[in-house]
């Protein structure tokens, strides 16, 4: 039997975690991995404020208690004063991956000039990749499609468990050994 692997999705937002409006990131990551995903999977799922040290123990627990294999944040990525998402990711990995930001204000920009505004990273804490997006929920699938496809080789060189994706709807990209 395949091992269900368990995935954080994360948003930071001050007024969706009040109850001030409804969270559409986090849902709107679930449905997207919903489709992209064939491997057995599972969503960890926390609605949080933009607090530095919140967000950097929110993460911890996600890696080092949950066990997810792959963590995405929603939001507080921007110049604004509270926006600390960045911050707290770097404060938490071993390792910064800075591709992932690059590729995903690459296609950004494509979209809205303000996607410069956004200072979202990827790292790892031990076997999790931490990905950021920022928190406008059509973002998020513009973001994930450009680096979908290098994340389960990621999750596979960081020894997590294998994530196999719909083809017809990404094809992930492993190096033939
Ligand atoms: N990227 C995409 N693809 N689409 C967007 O609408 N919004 C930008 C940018 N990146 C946006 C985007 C804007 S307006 C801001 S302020 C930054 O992301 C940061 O957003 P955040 O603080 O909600 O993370």
């Amino acid at each position: 039997m395949k091992n269900t692997a368990s995935i954080g999705i994360l948003t930071v937002s001050d007024r969706a975690s009040r109850g001030e409006y409804e969270d559409l990131g986090g849902p709107a990551i679930s449905a997207y991995l919903q489709e992209l995903l064939v491997s057995p999977w599972t969503p960890v799922y926390r609605v949080i404020p933009d607090d530095r040290h919140l967000i950097a123990a929110e993460l911890k627990q996600m890696v080092d208690e949950s066990h997810c294999c792959l963590i995405i944040t929603t939001g507080g990525t921007g110049p604004a004063v509270r926006d600390v998402t960045p911050e707290a990711t770097l404060d938490v990995c071993d390792k910064i991956l800075p591709g992932f930001g690059e590729l995903m204000r690459k296609v950004s920009l494509e979209k809205v000039p303000t996607a410069i505004l956004s200072r979202q990273t990827a790292g790892i804490r031990g076997k999790t990749l931490i990905v950021n997006l920022p928190g406008q929920p059509k973002a998020i699938r513009e973001c994930l499609a450009a680096v979908m496809p290098a994340i389960p080789y990621c999750i596979d060189l960081i020894e997590g468990p294998c994530l196999e994706t719909n083809p017809e709807k990404c094809v992930a990209f492993r190096p033939k050994k």
